[in-house]
């Protein structure tokens, strides 16, 4: 299969109701997106996984749902208010915006624009372009043509002198601003007056709900260290340049684990969360070839880490961060300690020993993590000289488990069989009938969103109380009872 593009998974999601642009009736809100009945069940599936593996499957993790709004002390604490931003530029002549840091330096050479007079002689227009050659200043020139007379002769002119580095306007060559730090966190206010003793933000990570609960959960689960919390929820960035659909956004999900060790033991539970994090992402039906670990220079460490890896994905944009695995140190937990003046420090039974505990913290998107489970299991292949899309997804992750079909709809018999086995399936799982077309566009329909399974209700079926089976990867059928389908279903459905 050629490279995914992106464009390809934006039209398909579009289409099949996974993910449409935010507010699309009124003509859209940037960084925003909307998950449609398709996508809210992909979602919900990859925050189901997650959860399962971070806190059904292990003895040493408790759950939380924090609320988004937190006091704004917290953020004091955190170093969100201080420090929590992002360079940002303005080009000064097509007045866009971006962020400093994903511009890059390049050599740029410098045209002068002529306009050629009524006198026949070239003369300067005082306008300046520069690009990386004669081909884009050519195309920026287009750009500036609409300031001239519509039948006046432009020419572009190189100037004398190397290429100079420097960073410049990515759309137009321009010239930018110097840059200026823009906080990301969304603020808002609590109670009915606009002022600044009322101030709250979004909450931009869910970690800090984690900090701020650590006793509660210490001491009402009776925990003893190491131990961990896990959180999924909504967080909010105020992100200058959202793009690459549900990439960046600035409303997302995060699947957060905050895990509390004793100091010393920090650096051996840090490599065992980026080993786990990794393979859940395997686990879950990402291709080995297109996932890899990436540490983080120490430039590039957040004011709080000691160490930081990033799992990134080979998206359809390059290789990418997916999730980033930090070890904290007992940072957080001593700056809420400070701001709060609580004691937040533990006492370890073992050796009698009072510590701040230190803090490994696997930190991943939900919406980042659902595009890689897509761009990992979007497929084209070529069945019997037509072409077939499918999603390959992991079952436990695919948005419907099985649709149910009636080979001739206008046989109340059939119909009636079909509606019967579907309420069936529906108690155990998401299962759709569905009528609407000839077989063989509903099949291509559920391939599309990646159902494991068709089943189809045929006249025999009266007869002999069975019914066709059609499994989406191998595309083979199989003639079961109707008694055996459940099991048939948990078969490829239940997780091991
Ligand atoms: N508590 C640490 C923290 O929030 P982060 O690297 O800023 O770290 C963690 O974010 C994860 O959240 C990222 O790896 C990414 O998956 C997701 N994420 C961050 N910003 C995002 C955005 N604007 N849009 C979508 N996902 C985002």
């Amino acid at each position: 299969m050629a490279e995914l593009k992106m464009e390809t998974l934006v039209s398909l999601c579009k289409r099949r109701g996974i993910i449409f642009p935010g507010s699309e009736l009124y003509s859209g809100l940037g960084g925003t997106f909307d998950f449609g009945p398709i996508g809210v069940e992909l979602k919900n599936n990859v925050k189901k996984a997650w959860w399962r593996s971070v806190v059904y499957e292990r003895d040493d993790m408790e759950g939380l749902d924090a609320a988004i709004l937190m006091h704004p002390r917290t953020w004091e604490a955190s170093g969100h208010v201080e420090g929590f931003t992002d360079p940002l530029v303005d080009c000064r002549v097509c007045r866009k915006r971006f962020r400093a840091d994903h511009i890059e330096e390049k050599d740029y050479l410098a045209f002068d624009v002529l306009i050629q007079e009524e006198n026949d002689q070239w003369k300067e227009t005082g306008r300046e372009i520069f690009a990386e050659s004669k081909k884009a200043a050519k195309k920026s020139l287009k750009g500036l043509s609409n300031s001239f007379p519509p039948d006046a002769r432009i020419r572009i002119v190189q100037r004398e002198g190397d290429p100079v580095r420097q960073k410049r306007c990515p759309e137009c060559g321009g010239e930018l601003t110097e840059p200026r730090l823009f906080n990301l966190m969304f603020k808002t206010f609590v109670g009915p007056v606009e002022e600044a003793a009322a101030t709250v933000y979004l909450r931009p990570e869910t970690a800090q709900g984690i900090f701020v609960n650590f006793d509660n959960i210490l001491n009402t689960m009776r925990r003893r260290i190491p131990f961990g919390i896990a959180q999924i929820g909504k967080s909010f960035r105020n992100e200058i340049t959202p793009r690459n659909f549900i990439f960046r956004t600035r409303e997302f999900e995060q699947m957060e684990i905050e895990f509390f060790c004793k100091p010393g033991t920090d650096k051996e539970w840090y490599e065992y969360w980026v080993n786990e994090r990794y393979n859940w992402y395997l686990r879950f039906g990402i291709r080995e070839e297109n996932l890899r670990l990436r540490p983080h220079d120490p430039d590039e460490l957040a004011h709080y880490a000691l160490a930081c890896k990033d799992v990134e994905y080979k998206f359809p944009i390059g290789w990418s961060e997916l999730e980033g695995i930090a070890n904290r140190t007992d940072f957080d937990l001593s700056q809420h300690q400070k701001f709060s003046g609580k004691d937040l420090t533990y006492f370890d039974e073992e050796d009698r020993s009072r510590y701040i505990p230190y803090v490994i913290e696997p930190s991943g998107g939900v919406d980042r993590a659902t595009l890689a489970f897509l761009a990992d299991a979007y497929r084209e292949e070529e069945v019997r000289g037509r072409e077939r899309r499918v999603l390959a997804l992991h079952p436990f992750l695919a948005p419907v488990k099985a649709a149910v079909f009636p080979l001739l709809k206008n046989r109340p018999e059939l119909v009636e069989l079909a509606k019967k086995l579907t309420a069936d399936l529906k108690k155990r799982f998401y299962t759709i009938y569905d009528d609407t077309a000839a077989i063989g566009k509903l099949y291509r329909r559920q391939d599309e969103i990646g159902t494991p399974f068709c089943i189809t209700v045929d006249v025999e079926t009266l007869e002999d109380q069975a019914v066709t089976i059609r499994d989406r990867d191998t595309m083979e059928q199989e003639r079961i009872a109707l008694d055996r389908v459940p099991d048939r279903m948990n078969e490829k459905l239940l997780l091991h």
